[in-house]
């Protein structure tokens, strides 16, 4: 595993090309098994992720080939409908290869998924909305089975809003006979994004982005191009890396729209953020001050994956935070790190109580998921003296180029081999 050494208090200045939105890729290039075709993905990520799932997608019969940036997935001669073990503990993402499959051969065998160790994440609501569809399903020694004869459209209603349980059931649904109605559904941009995939290849989808989501099944799909929406998580990571370090950066190729919840804090904090069309400027001159209270929500409710970062924030504001955890047991892994760089943090049950200081100090950390440790970077890079952040894997997950990208912004920051 590689490791970040970073000497901090460098100010950032600059722009920064957000990349297409992890979270938006990973459920279309489940998608692409639907197509039976080709499907160009413009723009892909250049994320471990993303490199993961394309090759659950070869074991399928899928080939996959990279044309610069954008991926092409064709799925006409997929013929496997089991992704073994191995590969499905790589990533969390590999669950939502369930509809798909089962759309397609009316059959799947999948190991339980892996990805970020921040709480229980069950998969119940993934299930029970695939059983409302006409499934059958059975789990054993670390495996869940699924057949059906095939697939009724039906009404499925959430217990909480699942981001990939609406996506899972989505997928299954848009081959489904008759119409499928899910409520209580998630309402994340990327639900939405994944509805513009679906009907641009002919699927018929409508009110992703609202809690009710009413898919008409159709018989058939086809192949397309499909450029996804910008990375509102990478977006609010380098924002809040610049609210930390101070100067000016501008963050291009996203929405404003998108991440308000944390712009919102940002500008309680004391920056000044100007948007205008698809970019975003943050500026911070002067001290931070601390927020009170930050829970995370659903969207459009601050996003669970942007905590950790925020919490590195509220470590070196004048005055206390409380920060909320609603969606992950177990999402304060990174704090006994951060505390080793000076942070002063209580952790207790959901809530973390946080006292500001005037900065951390470097230190030696290690990274224990995504995105605590993309806070850890950030508060490297925000730190008096030189820092090593290993087990960098984590972000290299959902973070392309993140490196580089800071280095154009002014960080001193290199990838050593370990
Ligand atoms: C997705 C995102 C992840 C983000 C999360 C919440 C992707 C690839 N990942 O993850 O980055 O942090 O949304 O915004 O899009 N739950 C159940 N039963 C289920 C499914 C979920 O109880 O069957 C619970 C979870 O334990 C959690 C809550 O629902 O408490 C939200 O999880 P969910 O929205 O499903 O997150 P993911 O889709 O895993």
């Amino acid at each position: 595993m590689d490791k970040y050494i970073i000497n901090g208090g460098n100010k950032l200045y600059g722009g920064v090309k957000i990349q297409t939105a992890k979270n938006s890729v990973l459920p279309i290039l489940a998608a692409a098994v639907l197509a039976g075709d080709k499907v160009r993905i413009l723009n892909a990520p250049h994320i471990t992720d993303v490199a993961n799932m394309v090759r659950i997608l070869g074991c399928l019969g899928c080939r996959s080939v990279y044309e610069g940036e954008d991926i092409i997935i064709d799925s006409t001669c997929a013929d496997c409908f089991e992704i073994p073990r191995e590969l499905a503990h790589e990533l969390r993402s590999s669950v939502f290869l369930l509809g798909p499959l089962i759309a397609r051969f009316k059959r799947a065998r999948i190991a339980y998924p892996g990805g970020c160790d921040i709480g229980l994440r069950p998969v119940d609501l993934h299930l029970s909305g695939l059983k409302r569809l006409g499934v059958s399903i059975r789990e054993s020694n670390g495996y869940i089975y699924c057949e059906c004869e095939k697939l009724c459209g039906n009404e499925i209603m959430l217990d909480c809003p699942s981001v990939g349980a609406t996506e899972n059931i989505m997928l299954a649904a848009v081959l489904a006979e008759g119409d499928t109605v899910i409520k209580n559904a998630a309402r994340e941009p990327e639900i939405e994004d994944l509805q513009k995939f679906l009907n641009s290849i002919g699927a018929k989808v409508r009110g992703a982005g609202s809690g009710t989501i009413a898919v008409s099944g159709v018989k058939k799909l086809g192949g397309g191009e499909f450029q996804p929406m910008a990375d509102r998580i990478e977006a609010g990571t380098f924002l809040i890396a610049a609210a930390m370090c101070g100067g000016e950066i501008e963050a291009q190729g996203i929405s404003s729209e998108f991440i308000s919840s944390l712009l919102h804090k940002l500008r309680e904090n004391g920056c000044k953020i100007y948007s205008k069309n698809d970019k975003i400027i943050l500026k911070r001159l002067g001290g931070l001050v601390s927020v009170k209270s930050i829970e995370t929500q659903p969207y459009p409710g601050f996003p669970t994956d942007l905590q950790a970062q925020m919490t590195a924030l509220c470590c070196i504001c004048r005055g206390q935070s409380i920060i909320t955890e609603n969606l992950f047991e177990t999402r304060f892994k990174y704090v006994p790190e951060l505390r080793k760089m000076g942070a002063d943090i209580t952790v207790a049950g959901r809530n973390a109580f946080v006292r500001g200081t005037e900065k951390f100090n470097g230190a030696t950390v290690v990274a224990c998921d995504l995105r605590g440790g993309a806070a850890l970077v950030l508060a490297a890079l925000a730190a008096e003296g030189r820092s090593e952040v290993f087990d960098i894997s984590h972000t290299d997950r959902g973070y392309g180029m993140f490196e580089y990208k800071l280095r154009s912004l002014g960080a001193d920051i290199v990838r050593a081999a370990v």
